[in-house]
């Protein structure tokens, strides 16, 4: 576990603060930028470089790549469907989070059609000058209702609504409380505030209580919490976090981009999921995941989205969504109310998966959701074990340190409503025959 460090410990640049690099074991997910900025400072003496001299970038990756930490792209040659094609090869997709199968629904695709032939590629302007469409407040408008809340506000995307929103709701007499685990995208708007953080281990209701105590005086305190946890897919015990909020007169703020569209009835979201309606200040979620499209959406009460739009940076100062992405978003939360099937297919296929992996003898650690981690345990097992089912047609990739503990290496899967039984079973044999042939499984 994390210890949470006080006040005096944070540094303002970054958020979790260890002052050393992790230690083995220690579970950092979001250190990696850290780790290659130190080690390319061996190659970063500034008075020895020359103007326009790049060779810094290169000594820097070769760091990356001496690390194994080097991003090496996959190109999809078809569109991201659960049966794809990625660098020429047939693949079944196991790793997007393309959870409701929306991005090639006719629906959502059509109304991205007509909305661009009608209203062109782009919108011109900023939202707040030129560039605010109805279509854009169509798309808020059905949000809200979908959601069940008085107004909603829609980003260019997830990254940018918690970069964006973060920041205007807190001031240096403040706290930000967050859960060790929160994705990198809180992580980057709490850095963008001067408010102290302090950080609770994962899930972990003592942590959080044990900190609001600490901070009791403090002037407002605002709890942080993934909805669903990227890494995991547990769940967040958002009840017990509103039941404490309340206790210690704090805000509750949920990033739910991975359960938007996945949890609650009908996929209408973690608030629903708990039933804590009215009781969560800020609920954050993304139409790029289950919803099939891209964007970030803030759902919540008037005041919220009229706080948010005018105090918002990443909102104000950046041209708003092409007519299309509008369009498809609001056809994405139609689809979603007239077509329930999408979200029980999502489930029913969660389920199957999980359980034939487990009587296979696989360890699916805490999921909860459509997101279902294989455990491998080192990195190099979850990287062959991705190449055996890359090999019998499947993409999967592996998740290893520093995204998570170097022990807790696996393989992240993510089940589509799209795949069908015939898919779900070939996935099913190429992991019994992957783990087979390296031993993760007896049999
Ligand atoms: C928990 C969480 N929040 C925010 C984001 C960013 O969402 P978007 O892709 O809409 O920018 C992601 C994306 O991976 C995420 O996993």
């Amino acid at each position: 576990m994390c210890a949470l460090p006080s006040p005096e410990q944070t540094n303002p640049r970054n958020f979790i603060v260890p002052s050393q690099p992790p230690e083995d074991n220690v579970f950092y997910p979001y250190f990696e930028s850290k780790i290659s900025l130190r080690s390319s400072n061996s190659s970063l003496n500034r008075g020895e470089i020359m103007p326009g001299d790049t060779s810094w970038m290169k000594n820097r990756y070769d760091d990356l790549v001496n690390q194994g930490l080097d991003w090496q792209l996959k190109t999809l040659e078809s569109a991201n469907a659960p049966r794809c094609e990625v660098n020429g090869v047939k693949q079944i997709m196991l790793c997007a989070n393309n959870y409701l199968n929306l991005t090639t629904h006719p629906r959502v695709i059509n109304a991205m059609i007509e909305a661009t032939m009608e209203l062109g590629a782009g919108s011109g302007s900023v939202r707040a000058i030129a560039g605010n469409m109805k279509l854009h407040e169509d798309a808020e408008r059905k949000v809200a209702e979908f959601k069940g809340v008085e107004a909603s506000l829609i980003y260019s995307a997830g990254y940018t609504a918690n970069v964006g929103l973060i920041p205007t709701l807190v001031e240096k007499e403040d706290v930000i409380i967050s859960d060790e685990l929160n994705h990198g995208s809180i992580i980057d708007g709490v850095r963008l505030t001067k408010a102290s953080r302090a950080v609770y281990p994962h899930n972990d209701m003592n942590g959080l209580e044990k900190v609001l105590k600490e901070y009791n005086g403090t002037r407002r305190k605002l709890i942080i919490t993934d909805g669903v946890f990227s890494m995991d897919g547990d769940i967040a015990p958002l009840d017990e976090i509103t039941k404490l909020a309340e206790e210690y007169d704090a805000m509750v703020y949920v990033d739910d981009c991975h359960g938007e569209g996945v949890l609650g009835e009908g996929g209408r979201g973690i608030v629903d999921h708990f039933k804590l309606q009215g009781k969560v200040d800020f609920e954050v979620g993304s139409f790029s995941k289950a919803l099939g499209v891209q964007g970030g959406i803030l759902a919540g009460s008037d005041s919220t989205r009229t706080h948010a739009l005018n105090h918002s940076r990443s909102w104000l100062l950046s041209g708003s969504q092409p007519p299309g992405v509008a369009a498809a978003q609001k056809a994405a939360i139609e689809v979603l109310i007239d077509e329930p099937e999408h979200h029980a297919n999502l489930w029913e296929n969660t389920k199957k998966f999980r359980n034939e992996l487990n009587s296979l003898g696989f360890d699916t650690g805490v999921s909860e959701t459509p997101i279902i981690p294989v455990m491998c345990g080192e990195s190099h097992i979850a990287k062959s074990l991705s190449k055996e089912l890359a090999n019998r047609g499947v993409m999967a990739l592996p998740i290893v340190f520093p995204m998570v503990a170097r022990d807790k290496a696996r393989i992240r899967c993510m089940i589509s409503a799209g795949l069908t039984k015939d898919d779900l079973d070939e996935v099913i044999l190429a992991f019994a025959d992957s783990g087979r042939s390296l031993g993760l499984i007896k049999g």
